[in-house]
């Protein structure tokens, strides 16, 4: 399955979507021709892609369940949802949006880009508990996050390896892909950060270690 279908999964049984920078609005799109959610809202910051989108859905006889809002994250978001989607973008704009006043919906999906940990680090301070991970693998591999509103500090081993990811067999590639990075890595850093890396290192190899007898 690829990453949109995989983040689509994730989305069965809601009532209103609200798909946070929905560029080509294709989570909500095929959320709604599955029938696993009643209504899509869509919001971008930027103008053409929703001008875009707003044309496929009319083509597509979608306009009466997907209503597209040009926002800034949350901030012109009026309309009720129960489901939040922030996915496609580095964690600095996710914690923009993120760090705005909002309706706190039953689930949040995230899928970032890129600095996933940070991401992590950002969820355990802030209030948030990460309830599911899956793996995607498409040129390279995308964790996608279900989260609630609901304060559950994360270890330094959580952060590295994902609270849940970590029991789930289909990250042992992603874990080893890191693991190598981290060895080719480990002797071209100074020595205090020389600890860090190690420390990532020894999780690697745990968790590989951990996954392939369970
Ligand atoms: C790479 S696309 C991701 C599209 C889709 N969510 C996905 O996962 O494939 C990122 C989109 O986020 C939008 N975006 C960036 N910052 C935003 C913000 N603060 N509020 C709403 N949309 C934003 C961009 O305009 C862009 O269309």
């Amino acid at each position: 399955m690829n990453r949109i279908d995989s983040i689509v999964e994730l989305l069965k049984g809601a009532n209103t979507v609200l798909d946070i920078g929905t560029d080509h609005g294709l989570v909500l799109i095929k959320a709604i021709q599955r029938g696993y959610i009643k209504k899509g809202i869509g919001s971008d910051i930027n103008h053409a892609p929703l001008n875009e989108t707003k044309k496929h859905i009319a083509e597509l006889g979608l306009t009466d369940k997907i209503t597209l809002i040009q926002s800034d994250g949350f901030e012109n978001i009026k309309e009720p949802y129960d489901v939040v989607v922030v996915t496609g973008m580095g964690y600095k704009m996710m914690k923009h949006i993120l760090s705005k006043p909002h309706q706190t919906p039953n689930y949040y999906v995230f899928s970032p880009h890129h600095e996933l940990e940070e991401l992590r680090v950002y969820l355990s301070h802030h209030g948030y508990e990460i309830i599911d991970e899956d793996i995607v693998y498409e040129k390279k591999p995308y964790i996608l996050l279900k989260v609630i509103k609901h304060y559950k500090q994360l270890t330094q081993e959580d952060i590295i390896l994902g609270p849940i990811l970590k029991t789930k067999k289909e990250a042992i590639p992603y874990y080893e892909s890191k693991l190598k990075a981290k060895l080719d890595y480990v002797n071209h850093v100074d020595l205090n950060d020389r600890k860090v890396v190690e420390e990532a290192i020894n999780y690697y190899k745990a968790a590989i270690k951990n996954l392939l007898v369970t």
